[in-house]
């Protein structure tokens, strides 16, 4: 499966900061990579336009509303963030499960809105330390997955992301074992529910993913991709993990 790096700069990047996406693209070009993986950024809503007008790989919004309008003071719908130049939507990420009280069942309505608006949306899941401490992570994640997952999951629109909260911003990953067991589970759970489309859908791996520990965990079984927070916020430091998702024979070269 090709795989998609995707980066998140949460509240981060100002107009100035757009130079990097100018950067990350001449990179990708360059080194080919653009053909073989997927590039893709979510910026903040107040970038989404300018972000897109000059990428040259897909620009996303970090998440968007389920509701198309309506009296939400601050939020963004998925065809206003579609209007602005979003291709795709963060949902659900584990910033705003916490900060913003969403459920499972939330993050759902949010997805089939980008559905409806025909836009891509990558799907976040992941268990706090206690919950791995205690070894509930993997009934966790995938309860998670089967309560947020969208009417309509298909892999031509869908990813879902396993982000432990725990490596989110600590400099501390997942071992590659670990990303691997969870995302075997995540995996077996997308086939139960979907059938064989549940092979097609991306599973995404994101936590403190850096140059160092990328290509470890971008090869490894059913991890088809990374989303990335601080490191994709340079050119400097995102770049080295596209390449690292490229085709190991390619990479290696
Ligand atoms: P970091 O890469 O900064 O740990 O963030 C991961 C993340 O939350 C991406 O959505």
């Amino acid at each position: 499966m090709r795989k998609l790096v995707a980066g998140n700069w949460k509240m981060n990047g100002t107009l100035a900061s757009l130079a990097e996406l100018d950067a990350i693209g001449a990179a990708i070009t360059g080194a080919g990579g653009g053909s073989a993986v997927d590039v893709a950024v979510a910026v903040p809503a107040t970038l989404i336009a300018p972000a897109a007008a000059r990428a040259s790989f897909g620009i996303g919004a970090e998440d968007v509303h389920s509701a198309d309008s309506g009296a939400h003071t601050g939020c963004i719908s998925a065809p206003m963030a579609k209007e602005a130049g979003a291709v795709f939507s963060i949902v659900g990420h584990s910033e705003r499960r916490a900060g913003q009280g969403e459920t499972d069942a939330e993050v759902k309505a949010k997805a089939e809105a980008l559905l409806r608006h025909r836009m891509d949306a990558i799907l976040c899941v992941g268990e706090t330390l206690d919950q791995r401490e205690a070894g509930d992570a993997e009934a966790v994640v995938t309860a998670q997955v089967r309560a947020s997952l969208p009417d309509g999951a298909g892999g031509d629109w869908l990813a879902i992301a396993y982000e432990p909260i725990w490596a989110i911003g600590t400099g501390r990953t997942a071992t590659v074992d670990d990303v691997a067991a969870m995302h075997a589970a995540i995996r077996r759970t997308l086939v139960e529910l979907l059938g064989e489309e549940g092979e097609g859908v991306r599973i995404l791996y994101g936590g403190s993913v850096t140059a160092d520990n990328a290509a470890a965990l971008l090869h490894a079984p059913n991890v088809d991709g990374a989303l990335v927070g601080g490191a994709s916020l340079t050119a400097a430091k995102f770049v080295p993990i596209i390449e690292a998702a490229l085709p190991q024979t390619r990479a290696a070269v």
